[in-house]
């Protein structure tokens, strides 16, 4: 497979610092994903340097003496050229800082999005938030005991405080299309299979939890996938797809290896990166299974079957470099068209609720503008989230 080989220019090691690497320094390091190093654009400082690491060498590029737009840019840049040996790194001690840093920014989209498009819920959007930061510690800091009890802390805030299934699938819809960099594919996995599981199919809130945290993990295999397959505009070629399928059980081998080494994370939840790609009457990969578990051995698990329909909602929601972004009737219609993939028990509620979702937006849109009010304040904090008026003043 052909890939774009970036090569560090006399002109850039005279200007930047060169640090060679071994192995065990790449281990120190994180990888922060191109669409949350675009968040940098929004601020007008930083306290840690971003690294580039190309092959065994890494340049301390933007520091927060030199932090600047222009380096933002010229990183986004050579980024978009698509080298594969090219990675944008923050040193992994730090990358807490980052994450705080973009979980500002993205509460600060939020409420800009929030102000333009009042119908959208706020509740879901913070939730939506506490989630978002959930799935990027899974992706970019592996799946630690730590992450595995913060994915479940986030998954159980979702669970208890459920909104309204229609206007939350709405909002998630509508947000995407207005502002897609507040898009995370996981989280968004993750709060459709809590909202399914709990409000449609009225599971435990347990079982809905570890739904979500299926959701949550379940594409974690795709930090294995090269960038190449991932991101390729085109059609993938059969070669690539096969690799494109490792996926599931790629993500599948690394939550067992992680719940081997003590993470707080159970056999149904893991199974449901192998099983998400599964079809409902067979023919889907990685191990062609069909029905129910619970009918016979060789079935599909109850939470695999709820996360096969979000993940196909979330994904044809999402703008990406092969295709556009679809809105809710859209992206119904596409699934309508597909349906016999789905567990028809849990796709004939989903498919109801979407309906609703869409109708009860499009009768906000044909009402007049609301007159500005402040509405109910949330905020998220560490004891989840609560009312403002909620909270005691403290002096
Ligand atoms: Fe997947
Ligand atoms: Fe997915």
């Amino acid at each position: 497979m052909a890939q774009n080989q970036y090569r560090i220019s006399r002109s850039i090691r005279e200007k930047f610092k060169v640090i060679p690497l071994t192995s065990k320094d790449i281990a120190r390091l994180t990888n922060v994903g191109l669409d949350h190093f675009s968040f940098l654009k929004q601020v007008s400082s930083i306290t840690f340097s971003v690294y580039f690491r190309v092959n065994m060498e890494l340049l301390e590029y933007i520091t927060p003496e030199n932090f600047s737009h222009e380096l933002v840019d010229k990183i986004i840049a050579a980024r978009n050229k698509e080298y594969q040996n090219l990675d944008i790194c923050v040193r992994t001690v730090d990358f807490a800082k980052f994450q705080n840093l973009i979980d500002t920014i993205r509460r600060k989209k939020m409420e800009t999005l929030l102000e333009k498009d009042p119908h959208l819920d706020r509740k879901t959007m913070l939730v939506f938030a506490d989630l978002s930061g959930a799935s990027q510690m899974i992706v970019r800091g592996g799946i630690s005991a730590a992450v595995a009890q913060q994915a479940k802390k986030s998954a159980g805030r979702l669970i208890d405080n459920l909104m309204d299934s229609h206007v939350a699938i709405g909002t998630l819809s509508r947000m995407v299309l207005a502002d897609s960099t507040l898009y995370d594919h996981s989280a968004s996995v993750a709060m459709l299979a809590g909202i399914i599981s709990k409000n449609l199919m009225g599971l435990s809130r347990d079982d809905a939890e570890r739904c979500a945290r299926g959701g949550l993990y379940h594409d974690v295999g795709k930090t294995c996938v090269p960038q190449s397959v991932l991101n390729k505009p085109s059609k993938l070629t059969p070669e690539e797809f096969d690799i494109m399928k490792t996926h599931t059980t790629l993500g599948y081998d690394e939550l067992i290896k992680a719940i081997e080494g003590g993470a707080p994370i159970e056999a149904d939840v893991a199974l449901v990166s192998l099983e998400h790609h599964e079809k409902f009457l067979g023919g889907g990969y990685p191990q062609g299974r069909s029905g129910r578990r619970e009918d016979h051995v060789d079935g599909i698990s109850l939470y695999a079957r709820v996360v096969t329909i979000a993940d196909v909602y979330s994904a044809l929601l999402m703008k990406r470099v092969y295709k556009d972004a679809f809105d809710q009737k859209q992206t119904l219609e596409i699934m309508r068209g597909v349906s016999k993939d789905y567990d028809p028990s849990i796709w004939t509620k989903f498919e109801k609720s979407v309906d609703r979702s869409t109708a009860h937006f499009t009768e906000l849109d044909s009402r007049p503008p609301p007159q500005k009010s402040p509405g109910r304040i949330f905020i998220m904090d560490k004891e989840g989230l609560r009312p403002l008026n909620s909270i005691k003043k403290s002096s």
